[in-house]
């Protein structure tokens, strides 16, 4: 028989199980709601059904509340008698309290492990969308980022970043011959940007140790899934980081795990909470391409749910992929908000039992209008279900019980300390400061020469002007990490045979070509 992941019951009185088939949790889902409707315990009990089953699960955690997966509910809690009585009511026999296996992340690397790519991990497309770049300066990225490659540039952290867009603009007149013009505007414009994205905590998020993929892939010596919690109640306050950040964990699942075509279970589940922030005010070849990663990432075995107020908010595209649906109660105040409940009902296959259209906006708390692929892939008829209570704790978990399950944790010490090896800042800064020593010693011969010699020189030269000697030395001072070493590595940049370094600008996918 094919897993299942139950739900909660629908039918008359609510009696009759409702189930997800976990061969088709791979085909992505839905779970929606306005806000106090049920949508986070959904997201939490469908963490529990798809850990208990051996599948991992990501989630981002917004309001902390998903903390509690990391520990059991209790009898003493004051929903104890109210949970009991829904499972009852649901024919949930089985109903009991129990902790699940819980990694903590957090890009700030306060309420969990820190978690970190490399800026050429994150490419210039996703890294131009964090930064809201025009297409010019996007242009100059996607040039920077090939001049690294070809260089031999590691970019790893936001120094790095800083660094090149330096050199850049410094080589700016030689590059613009061989790729296109570059603007002194651009390269401005970049820059001012890249000290938002640090201000806003982008700086935690580059660097070294990278995540290694498989740390979110595991699962716990019971066969359990482990579940990946990400802090996201801080990270919502930048939330172009947030929904990047989000998007990049996607795209390099989708280039690192190899097809599986039709899994009787998925490889993993992720859900994305608040995916609204992934579309607001996206550029059309964005929304693209989430379209194409949640199409393609299918086959890996690779699951998407995203959670969000209203269906309205994800584009069409990308709705009509997501086949499992949870849709809690949505309003209807006003007309616009009832025109979007019609449309949300009409994506439904329809119950003859009750409207749809009715149903959503009847539905209590705690309760949802779903529908789950059938046989072959179809959608099931739509649903009234009183989703199924939660059996670990409902609410966030405090600070102690946090950090013991982070000292516990199967990653405890591999990503905790930065390391900050050789890469673009101290490559660049290392040929400037030689060249600032060749200058130097330079200068220091000229010193030696006599006065006669270097009239002699002068003459010979048969320049017009001669450039008084504190001019030149006030120039290279103020140039130490500048043109001085500009003449040496273009000089350098002929002879490279283009080293690949620049792994991975999304998966293929995200590719700017
Ligand atoms: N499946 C359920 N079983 C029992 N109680 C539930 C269930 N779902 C929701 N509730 C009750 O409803 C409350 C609100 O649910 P929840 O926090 O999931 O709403 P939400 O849609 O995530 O809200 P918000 O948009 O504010 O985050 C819960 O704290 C709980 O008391
Ligand atoms: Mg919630």
């Amino acid at each position: 028989m094919d897993g299942m992941i139950f739900i909660g019951g629908g039918g008359e009185d609510y009696a009759v199980k409702q189930q997800m088939r976990l061969k088709y949790a791979n085909r992505h889902g839905l779970i929606a709601g306005a806000t106090g409707t049920g949508k986070t315990v959904t997201l939490q009990i469908m963490a529990e059904e798809l850990s208990a089953a051996g599948v991992p699960v990501i989630l981002s955690d917004v309001k902390g509340d998903l903390s509690g997966l990391a520990q059991a509910g209790s009898a003493e809690f004051k929903l104890h008698e109210a949970f009991h009585k829904r499972a009852g009511t649901i024919g949930f026999d089985d109903y009991a309290y129990a902790a699940f296996p819980v990694i903590f992340w957090d890009l700030f690397g306060e309420q969990g492990h820190p978690i970190r790519t490399t800026v050429s991990e994150m490419g210039p497309l996703l890294l131009s969308r964090l930064m809201d770049l025009s297409d010019a300066q996007e242009g100059v990225i996607n040039i920077a980022f090939r001049v690294a490659d070809e260089e031999g540039l590691p970019l790893l952290d936001l120094k790095d970043l800083q660094a090149l867009l330096l050199w850049t603009g410094q080589n700016r007149e030689q590059l613009s011959l061989r790729y296109g013009n570059i603007s002194v505007a651009s390269i401005g414009a970049i820059q001012r940007a890249l000290l938002v994205l640090e201000n806003q905590g982008g700086i935690n998020l580059f660097g070294e140790p990278a995540l290694d993929l498989s740390d979110l892939m595991r699962t716990d010596t019971d066969g359990r899934g482990v579940i990946s919690i990400l802090a996201a109640d801080k990270l919502m306050g930048s939330p172009r980081l947030y929904a990047t950040f989000l998007l990049w964990l996607l795209s390099e699942l989708f280039e690192e795990l190899p097809e599986v075509g039709d899994p009787d279970k998925p490889r993993l589940v992720f859900f994305f909470d608040e995916a609204h922030l992934l579309f607001d005010d996206a550029p059309k070849a964005l929304v693209d391409k989430v379209e194409q990663v949640a199409r393609l990432i299918r086959s890996k075995g690779v699951g998407v749910y995203f959670c969000t107020q209203n269906p309205a908010d994800v584009p069409e595209d990308v709705l009509g992929q997501l086949g499992n649906r949870v849709q809690h109660a949505l309003r209807a105040f006003t007309a616009r908000d009832r025109k979007e409940l019609r449309m949300a009902a009409q994506t439904y296959r329809d119950n003859p039992r009750f409207s749809t259209e009715d149903a959503i906006r009847e539905v209590g708390v705690g309760e949802a209008v779903t529908s789950f692929l059938e046989d072959k892939g179809a959608p099931g008829v739509v649903e009234r279900t009183l989703i199924r209570p939660p059996s670990s704790k409902l609410g966030p978990v405090d600070a102690a019980v946090r950090k013991a399950v982070s000292l516990a944790s199967p990653v405890a010490g591999k990503y905790d300390t930065l390391v900050d090896r050789v890469s673009a800042y101290e490559t660049l800064k290392a040929r400037a400061d030689a060249a600032a020593k060749a200058a130097a010693a330079a200068e220091a011969r000229e010193e030696e020469m006599s006065t006669a010699e270097r009239e002699f020189q002068a003459g010979r030269r048969y320049s017009g002007s001669r450039v008084s000697r504190s001019t030149s030395r006030k120039t290279r001072k103020d140039d130490s990490f500048g043109s001085a070493i500009s003449t040496a590595v273009i000089k350098e940049l002929k002879g490279t045979t283009g080293r690949r370094i620049v792994r991975g600008i999304l998966g293929g996918l995200f590719k700017s070509r």
